[in-house]
Order: C-alpha cells, then structure tokens, then sequence
C-alpha cells in the first residue's frame, strides 16, 4: 500500500469514528434518534430530541437572521407543502428529477446505475448500452441485473376521497417552487423592486435510493431557501455574491475555514434547472460533500410557470419595458448544517475538571458557537442544601436564557455534562452567594472563572451569549 493511500485509509478511518462517536452522542444527550425506533426504525428519517431541537431551532434563527432580519431587500414567505400538480410539470420535476436505476434480478436489491458504473472505475454518466457492453453485474451477489429504467425521487399521494390518477399530488422535493408560484404575490404586498429575494424554511421529501450518513441524507429534510430575483445582466455579479454571502455565513458562525471550499459543477452534472451552480463543500468524516448549493436558475422557472399558469410573470424596468426576472438561488439543508455544526463543534480533551472520579478520562466538549448551542446556561448548586435559593438564581435566568438545572452528582460530572452538550456557561451557587449575593460563572471554551453579582447576572450573560 502506498504512503498516500494508508494517510488517506487512516483518515477516513479517523472519520468512522468520529461518525460513530456522533451518533452515539446524539443518542445519548438527545440530539438525535432515530425515527420509530421502538418499531425497529424506519431508513433515513430523524427525529430531533429535546436538545437537538433546540439547536436546529438556532440554526434556522440564525439564517433567518442573516438572509432576512439583517437585509434590505429580502422577505419571508411559508407557503405549503402540498402544491397543484402542474407546478412540478412546469419546474420539470416529473419528467427530470429522476435517478437512473438498475435491480438485480436474484437478490432484488437496487442500485443507482450511474453509482455502479463509478465502483467499476467507469464514466459514472450513464448510458444504458454501457451495461451491455461491460457485462455488469449486482455489487452484493453477482447477479443479473435488469435495464435501466428512470426512477421519479418524489413521493406521491393522493388528494381527497377517490384514489385516482386525477387526485394524485406530491410533497415538495425543494422549498424553492412555493417562492416562483408566489412571487407576484409577495411582490406586491411588501411593495418590493427587482433586485430582491424571497427565504423560505420548510420541509421537503425526496424518495432518495441511497440515503445514508445519518442525518446527510434523508428521505424528509428541511431546506433553507433564497431566491433571488435580479435583472438578466446582473447574473454574474450576484452570482459571485452569494456565493461570497453564504461561505462567510459558515465562517462568522466559527466552522473552521479548512474544512469549507467551493466546488463548481460541470455543465453534465448541473440539475435540469440550471445554468451554473457552486456547490460549498464541507469536510465531512466521510468525504468532501455539498453543504449547500448556490445555482444561477436564469429565468428557468418562471418562464415555465408563465407558460403553464397562463400568467403574466413579467416585471418592469426602469424605462418601462418588461422582462421577466433571472433568479439566483441559495439552497441549504438544515440537517446537514445541523449535523455540520455538531461535528465542526466536537473536541476531545484529556480530563480538565481536576475533580478525582474523571482522572485519566477523556472529555468531550461541544465547541458550538454560542448563538447555536441548544443550552446557552446551566444552573448548578455545590450542594443540594443550595437547592432553594439556586433555583431562584435559575428562575431569574431561563427568562431570557434557555438554561437546566442540574443539582444531581458531584460537580465536575456536572460541569463535564454540560460541556458534551456544549454548554457555554456554568452558574455555581456556593455557600459564600448566601452571603455575598454573588455566584461563579465559568466559561466552556477558557475555562476562566467570574464572580457576578446575582442582581448583575442577566445582563452579564446577555452580553456574553450575544443574544
Ligand atoms: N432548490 C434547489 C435544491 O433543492 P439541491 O442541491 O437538490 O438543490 C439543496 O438541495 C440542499 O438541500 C443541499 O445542499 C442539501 O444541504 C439539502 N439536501 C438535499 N437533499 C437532501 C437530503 N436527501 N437530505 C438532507 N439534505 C438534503
């Protein structure tokens, strides 16, 4: 085995266990579970528990925030996620969002073909004679495997009492079209002018044929969504901004900068709506993959849906002349940011809490940014005589703060719980506060301690949360 090879096998090795000891993790503080699990589960679908919801909640504060909150031209919108069939025929969503797939004839299990031609070392863009040609065969049992056929990733259902192929509907595989089928709409009523964008938070269903990695792909996600409706000469320079924008918005919320990059698409792999497309990438303990995508859409959509609704979709310009507006969008996931998050944030530390019973331990730490961690305070007495008057101390702090108290087990095991969920500040209440009115605020990253007056407690934590 080559040096190269045994660096890049140690890695990936590396990445397994980080992966692991994610799951683990996200088990154990209530992150993540999976879904129907007391069923024996159900493939790619997560549930978010008491903790993870929390932090999924602050990732989309914080998107909403920079996308919407902070910006000029930029508005909201929650629109549903049962639409009228004919916009995924406008979007091309019935007859392009498709994933080439083959089934093995004996062992029945289903392979995406552009997949199985990358195991083999060939060309992963398909062509069906290519099977012919290089005889494959099923990856698990070797056996025969059956044309290739074209495999729509929307789930369907049906609309209303009768069953038929009039009733048939479909969940949303992108938030973005409820943004194009609305835009008249929202235009007019925030009194808006081209260049400006509409964001969007809100599930969408893909019937993925390889989910996997945890929570990177599921078969039900959310997406955070912008569009960006501009004149058609200004692609290029939004284009670049955007891309600018969102990498600085991983980067302001401290994922480490060597692990990000751009990576543009070549025209083969661009999805059926778009012209360009950038894709920010994130180290992942698996490989290098998409985080979240920017795409140049041109005036793909809306044209399409002023060809299927009959509507007038055209804006005008300053001289009067109308056109219809180029979109530049920016499309990320929520879990795969929120699973991003935790394992950017995750540190390993030899024992730090000095206390005898974690001697020779290692710790973990949760490094989340401060505006992201689920708990931003915990509330803990030395003993639990302190009980009554340190949950006074915690009820002045949840009012503002999401904050726990905990009064259970010795307090470095406390102090340890709180930094594997990424705690950023600990409140000791102590013998001396009965008498000075003071308590000691520890902070997760430097470990530095203050005495704060309780009256001046909320404002301390209020300046050093940031929220
Ligand atoms: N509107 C454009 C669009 O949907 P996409 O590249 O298919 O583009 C955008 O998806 C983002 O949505 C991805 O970068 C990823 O973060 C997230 N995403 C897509 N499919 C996903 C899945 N199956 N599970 C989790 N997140 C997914």
């Amino acid at each position: 085995m080559s040096k190269k090879s045994a660096t890049a096998e140690g890695h990936l090795a590396a990445g397994q266990g980080l992966m692991e000891k994610m799951v683990s993790l996200c088990k154990r503080r209530g992150f993540i579970f999976q879904s129907s699990e007391i069923y024996g589960g159900i493939n790619s679908i997560y549930d978010y528990g008491p903790l993870g919801v929390e932090l999924k909640n602050n990732v989309k504060k914080a998107w909403w925030q920079a996308m919407v909150q902070l910006k000029d031209n930029i508005i909201g919108l929650d629109s549903g996620i049962l639409m009228h069939p004919k916009i995924w025929e406008a979007s091309g969503h019935l007859a392009g969002f498709t994933d080439p797939l083959v089934d093995c004839k004996q062992c029945k299990k289903r392979f995406r073909a552009d997949h199985l031609l990358k195991a083999k070392g060939l060309k992963p863009d398909f062509r069906p004679q290519d099977f012919k040609q290089h005889g494959l065969k099923c990856l698990e049992c070797g056996g025969e495997l059956t044309d290739v056929r074209d495999f729509n990733l929307m789930f369907k259902t049906f609309m209303g009492a009768v069953e038929d192929r009039a009733s048939e509907i479909y969940l949303r595989p992108e938030t973005a079209q409820g943004i194009y089928v609305n835009f008249n709409n929202v235009m007019t009523a925030s009194r808006q002018r081209i260049p400006f964008g509409i964001a969007q938070i809100g599930k969408a269903f893909r019937n993925e044929i390889t989910p996997g990695n945890f929570t990177f792909r599921m078969r039900e996600f959310e997406q955070m969504e912008m569009q960006f409706f501009i004149e058609p000469e200004a692609e290029k320079q939004w284009f670049e901004f955007w891309q600018q924008e969102r990498y600085g918005w991983y980067l302001n919320l401290g994922v480490n900068k060597n692990k990000l990059k751009f990576r543009e698409h070549d025209k083969k792999e661009l999805a059926h709506y778009c012209r360009a497309a950038v894709d920010i990438e994130y180290d992942f303990p698996f490989a290098d993959r998409e985080l979240e995508g920017v795409h140049n859409r041109g005036d793909f959509d809306l044209s399409r849906h002023q060809e299927y609704s009959g509507h007038d979709l055209q804006v005008a310009a300053e001289s009067g002349q109308k056109f219809l507006p180029h979109v530049i969008e920016t499309s990320g996931g929520v879990d795969r940011a929120t699973l991003m998050f935790l394992l950017d944030a995750y540190t390993e530390v030899e024992t730090r809490s000095g206390d005898e019973e974690s001697k020779h331990e290692t710790e973990v730490i949760l490094k989340l940014d401060k505006r992201l961690a689920p708990i931003k305070v915990a509330v803990l007495p030395l003993s639990k005589k302190l009980d009554k008057e340190a949950r006074e101390v915690f009820d002045l702090v949840r009012q503002s703060h999401m904050s726990q108290y905990d009064v259970a087990g010795a307090i470095g095991r406390r102090y340890r719980r709180q930094d594997e969920i990424g705690t950023p500040y600990c409140v000791t209440y102590d013998f001396d506060s009965v008498e000075d009115g003071k308590v000691t605020v520890r902070d997760r990253d430097s470990m530095k301690q203050d005495r704060v007056a309780i009256a001046e407690l909320k404002d301390y934590l209020r300046e050093k949360c940031n929220v």
